[in-house]
């Protein structure tokens, strides 16, 4: 059981069905008060091995139907929308993202989990053209998709619910048990999830969360050779690490990136695509991977679009997350905060121009508008994860792909055109998991693939995609 002393919860790790509360706890801080909001026991090195353990045994030795599967998820989204306002406050106060955008995250969790509810009703293999080749004609073949075993999620402080949701409900849609480890710095909603799982009727072993920092649990869940998949959100680093640490075992990653949006002159409603290209990177303070970030402008409509962005920027509310008028909250940290001003600074030593913002107060930092920026700041090359967008013009379309696709990174791309022709062109040059024409690279639906190429990843997510990837396809032969 969780308990409550002051208003500060203390919560466990979960293993077998029991909330295990340890000797040792950290504090989850309340990112725009600074105040301890919980308490969270550590998971130590025995405890993590029980938690595997127990998700291996449980595995071998329980099986649960798809349907059953199908009934659980659908009975825990059932309770999330219930419980939506305190599950939302969590995400509030563990990450500092606006109540509004709490919300959303919540209902972006229930469509994923119901999705990944449906996905467990249609796993299924192929039928093989085994004739194809000779001296198979009294032979029969197919294949059928089966789970991989354990799963270990590795969780971001950015998205705690929805993309803990995109690891949790397709595993266990797939029919895998699940040990999760949630970031550090925002467990809690995590762990509301777990709750409610259980309540939704999840059979013990089934989800077992172990808390505590990266770089203490982290080893020991990937040296354990009984967990046979990793699915992770986060660094480039931490995700470069997970995959070379882990052998042939299974990984998905979902990584950085430094998302180009390209406006061109012939876009049909200049007004919405710069609304959008501005105020999408500065989701969640900007701490989104998919956050907007290069923002590239046909020079005929650069000054108009510098003087409609700056207007833009300034209408943001900057401060309480729990206030419905603010826009913009705290960063996850005076840290990552004071990170952002300094790569400001650096690119305004450069030559860079502040057209509006680039400062800070503790963790909040101001809406940023950048220009003259050059390709090798940090604040363009780098994944600035900040609330600050850099403005750039261009003459040329062509060299515009090519300067979008000059990064490390790969994950999605925004480009806004009326050229039906143009856009097929940039769907097919721009190299990224994902291409949004006429819409920003922040837009994702949570139940289409999802994931990136270079740095920004491996594998897809999305329940269909995501399920795909948590089994793996045996192939049957028989002789008739
Ligand atoms: C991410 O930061 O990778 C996820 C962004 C989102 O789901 O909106």
């Amino acid at each position: 059981m969780n308990t409550q002393t002051d208003k500060v919860v203390t919560y466990g790790n979960l293993v077998d069905g029991q909330w295990i509360e340890g000797t040792e706890t950290f504090t989850v801080e309340n990112k725009y008060t600074h105040e301890p909001y919980a308490e969270i026991a550590k998971a130590d090195k025995a405890l993590v091995d029980k938690a595997v353990a127990n998700a291996k045994e449980t595995f071998n030795s329980v099986k649960l139907p798809a349907t059953k599967r199908y009934e659980i998820l659908m009975k825990a989204a059932q309770l999330f929308e219930e419980r939506k306002e305190d599950i939302a406050l969590a995400i509030t106060r563990e990450v500092g993202k606006t109540i509004k955008d709490a919300r959303g995250e919540v209902d972006r969790g229930i469509a994923t989990f119901i999705a990944s509810a449906e996905e467990a009703k249609r796993i299924t293999g192929q039928g093989m053209p085994i004739h194809g080749q000779p001296g198979n004609e009294e032979k029969m073949a197919f294949s059928i998709r089966v789970p991989v075993g354990v799963v270990c999620a590795i969780t971001p402080f950015n998205f705690p619910f929805n993309l803990t949701a995109h690891k949790v409900a397709p595993a266990i849609a797939a029919g895998n048990t699940v040990v999760l480890k949630p970031a550090e710095k925002t467990p809690v909603s995590a762990i509301k999830m777990a709750e409610i799982l259980l309540e939704a009727g999840l059979p013990k072993g089934f989800l077992n969360v172990v808390n505590g920092f990266g770089h203490e649990v982290g080893p020991l869940l990937l040296e354990d050779e009984r967990i046979a998949m990793y699915t992770f959100t986060g660094s480039p680093t931490v995700g470069k690490m997970i995959k070379s640490q882990t052998g042939i075992r299974k990984v998905t990653l979902e990584l950085g990136n430094n998302s180009p949006n390209i406006i061109h002159h012939d876009v049909a409603d200049l007004d919405r695509a710069v609304e959008l290209c501005v105020s999408r990177g500065y989701v969640n303070s900007g701490q989104a991977c998919i956050s907007v970030q290069r923002i590239y402008v046909h020079r005929d409509i650069y000054e108009e679009v510098l003087e409609k962005a700056k207007k833009v920027a300034e209408a943001f509310v900057v401060g309480n997350p729990e206030d419905e008028a603010t826009n913009i909250g705290p960063m996850i940290s005076i840290n990552e905060a004071e990170r952002a001003e300094k790569w400001v600074q650096e690119a305004a030593e450069h030559g860079a121009r502040i057209i509006t913002g680039g400062k800070r107060d503790g963790a909040l930092f101001q809406p940023t508008v950048l220009t003259d920026v050059k390709e090798e700041m940090k604040v363009m090359c780098e994944e600035v994860f900040a609330p600050i967008v850099s403005i750039i013009p261009y003459d040329d379309i062509y060299e515009t792909f090519a300067a979008a696709n000059d990064s490390k990174f790969g994950l999605q791309a925004g480009f806004f055109t009326s050229n039906l022709e143009l856009a097929m062109k940039a769907a097919q040059v721009l190299e990224f998991g994902g291409v949004n024409i006429n819409d920003v690279s922040t837009f994702r639906v949570d139940i289409l693939p999802y994931g990136g190429v270079k740095d920004s990843g491996v594998g897809k997510e999305g329940p269909r995609s995501a399920v795909e990837e948590m089994t793996d396809e045996k192939l049957i032969t028989i002789q008739l």
